[in-house]
């Protein structure tokens, strides 16, 4: 007789990575915070609480490796890809939490 196993609950059900970094002006790649991160990032947070989002998680992040398609985020355990650029994005993508659509704003995992 096998016994099953199931994977344990993710201890965050919301955990987005929002890039902070932050690069000299005129950088090549540019940077997420220069193009507006931080302010996002703490929209998300304030959002998300005022939502009531069970267990969610808002973290700065440094590069992701994005740079040129920033802001970016990504949320675990969906591991899905955004591009933030207005607080209304950032409703958008929240509220695919709650069977939203923020489909155009995804960027490509791969
Ligand atoms: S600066 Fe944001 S992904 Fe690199």
């Amino acid at each position: 007789m096998s016994e099953q196993l199931s994977a344990p609950p993710h201890f965050f059900e919301f955990h987005a990575f929002v890039c902070c970094n932050r690069r000299p002006d005129g950088h090549a790649r540019g940077s997420c915070a220069a193009k507006g991160s931080e302010k996002l990032r703490d929209y998300m947070k304030v959002r998300a609480k005022e939502l009531g989002i069970a267990r969610a998680r808002i973290n700065s992040a440094g590069c992701l490796d994005r740079c040129e398609l920033g802001p970016c985020l990504v949320i675990y355990p969906q591991g899905d890809w955004y591009r933030i650029t207005t607080p209304a994005d950032v409703e958008r993508v929240v509220a695919t939490q709650f069977g939203g659509t923020a489909d155009d704003l995804r960027l490509p995992n791969a």
